[in-house]
């Protein structure tokens, strides 16, 4: 069996589920079941050229570059994190078109190819992960690579005109053809790509979902994230699980609790969630005392000056709302800026009537799958999903929102309040199957499955 090589700007955490994400799971298992390797940033900031490896249990290994302080600006928080990440999230407003930046990404994709070249293997399957590596595979190429490559692009894929605002879209998009297939989150991210090729690449051809440019063949299609739902569901049993879920519902004392969990992100919604639980506070006056928001944010990217600037608008709205609305007995908000481990989030979910996930963009979101696959069955909470995630397509069931819409958000986390149990039980059930037949395990193999389908037509 050839080897998968994974290769993301954040390697891991690998110390088991509890920490780690679903993707780090699902990444870990493909690496495990072909004896591979997980290449990426180390995490820290020194002068260093070539990558250290290691050993990981369970054979496959580890191999990770150091970046420079000045790497780590220009290409982590410059490009990717002040360009990439809001132009891709549509904040064209936040986005900075700075050279410099461009010119350090480009660098940093180079020397972390250079880095792994001699560590590749003929028949390896190499597959790139996200927004930071995007002319990663184009830079193996360039040194005569001829591995099969994937690509896979976690946030959402931005429509042309705002794809066109950014300095470098030919040459950063240009770079995607020297992989064999590239997946995106949605069908409508993958229709965005290809609306972008076909109408700006002159000479472009479209055959099936095979896009023909610049003397390359590279296959598209959507290939939505899933979680490890079974899994997941367990979580709540776990210690910690049930010390969470105990402790919750001891201190709501049979009242309704909502619950947000999200990086502290502008493009999570978070200052229109506050403002639309204010407005559930104003327009229903019978939640007062009933209903208590719990929102768990913490920071991210502080290097961002943006990441700052929301974190202060949020300090501020929530204690205006608190300020507002408390009663000696009843705080409404409660607000919370640490990471939480997945099994305790598992028991909170469990313990919250309403799931509050309301992005004004993203990828995918699987806080939307994991507050599902939390629920008791036989008495499920109701997610309340913006339109605006990839999730949306797959969760119908969800009660679906616009996240700009504060008075439509209010009067969902109002229907969901009053929703009847065997309302909630069939939506729960129909979200449920869709988890446990699109999981991660499901998308982890159609990629790696569809990669080697690609790369030998290629090849042929
Ligand atoms: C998003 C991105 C990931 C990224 C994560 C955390 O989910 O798609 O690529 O790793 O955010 O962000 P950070 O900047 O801390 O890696």
């Amino acid at each position: 069996m050839s080897r998968i090589v994974a290769v993301s700007n954040r390697v891991g955490p690998i110390r088991g589920a509890a920490r780690a994400g679903g993707l780090a799971v699902a990444l870990v298992e493909a690496l495990r079941q072909s004896r591979g390797l997980w290449f990426g940033w180390s995490g820290r900031l020194a002068e260093g050229e070539g990558a250290t490896t290691s050993e990981r249990g369970g054979g496959f290994n580890l191999a990770t570059v150091d970046l420079t302080p000045a790497e780590h600006e220009d290409y982590y928080n410059g490009f990717a994190n002040r360009c990439l990440w809001p132009l891709f999230h549509y904040r064209i407003d936040l986005t900075a078109y700075d050279r410099q930046f461009y010119d350090g990404y480009h660098r940093v994709n180079v020397r972390f190819a250079r880095a792994l070249q001699p560590l590749l293997q003929e028949t390896d399957r190499v597959w790139v992960h996200d927004y930071h590596l995007i002319p990663f595979g184009q830079s193996l190429r360039d040194m005569g690579c001829t591995q099969a490559m994937g690509f896979f692009l976690h946030i959402p894929f931005p429509s042309r005109e705002v794809l066109l605002t950014l300095p470098h879209h030919e040459k950063l998009i240009q770079s995607l053809f020297a992989y064999d297939l590239i997946g995106f989150q949605t069908e409508r991210d993958c229709e965005r790509f290809f609306d972008y090729a076909l109408n700006e690449i002159p000479g472009t051809e479209l055959r099936g979902d095979v896009l023909h440019a610049y003397g390359r063949s590279v296959r598209a299609a959507a290939f939505p994230i899933g979680i490890d739902a079974r899994d997941y569901a367990d979580f709540v049993y776990t210690e910690d699980g049930q010390r969470q879920w105990m402790r919750a519902k001891n201190a709501l004392r049979g009242r309704t609790q909502i619950i947000g969990v999200d990086r502290m992100d502008y493009t999570k919604g978070l200052p229109e969630r506050f403002a639309a639980f204010e407005r559930l506070l104003t327009d229903y006056p019978d939640s007062h005392g009933r209903v208590e928001y719990l929102q768990i944010a913490p920071p991210t990217r502080e290097g961002v000056q943006a990441y700052a600037d929301i974190k202060h608008k949020l300090e501020l709205m929530a204690s205006q709302i608190n300020g507002r609305y408390s009663e000696v007995d009843w705080t409404p908000l409660r607000y919370i800026n640490r990471t939480l481990s997945r099994r305790a989030l598992a028991g909170l979910y469990r313990a919250s009537k309403i799931g509050l996930v309301t992005p004004l963009r993203d990828g995918m979101n699987l806080i939307a799958k994991e507050y599902v696959a939390a629920q008791d069955p036989e008495d499920p909470g109701v997610l309340v999903l913006s339109r605006f995630a990839g999730a949306a397509k797959q969760m119908p069931a969800a009660l679906i929102v616009n996240p700009y819409d504060t008075v439509g958000v209010a009067e969902a986390m109002q229907t969901a309040r009053y929703m009847d149990l065997e309302e909630r039980r069939n939506r729960h059930a129909e979200l449920m199957a869709g988890l446990i037949k699109e999981d991660i395990a499901n998308w982890r193999e159609r990629f790696v499955a569809e990669l080697h389908t690609a790369s030998m037509k290629r090849a042929a």
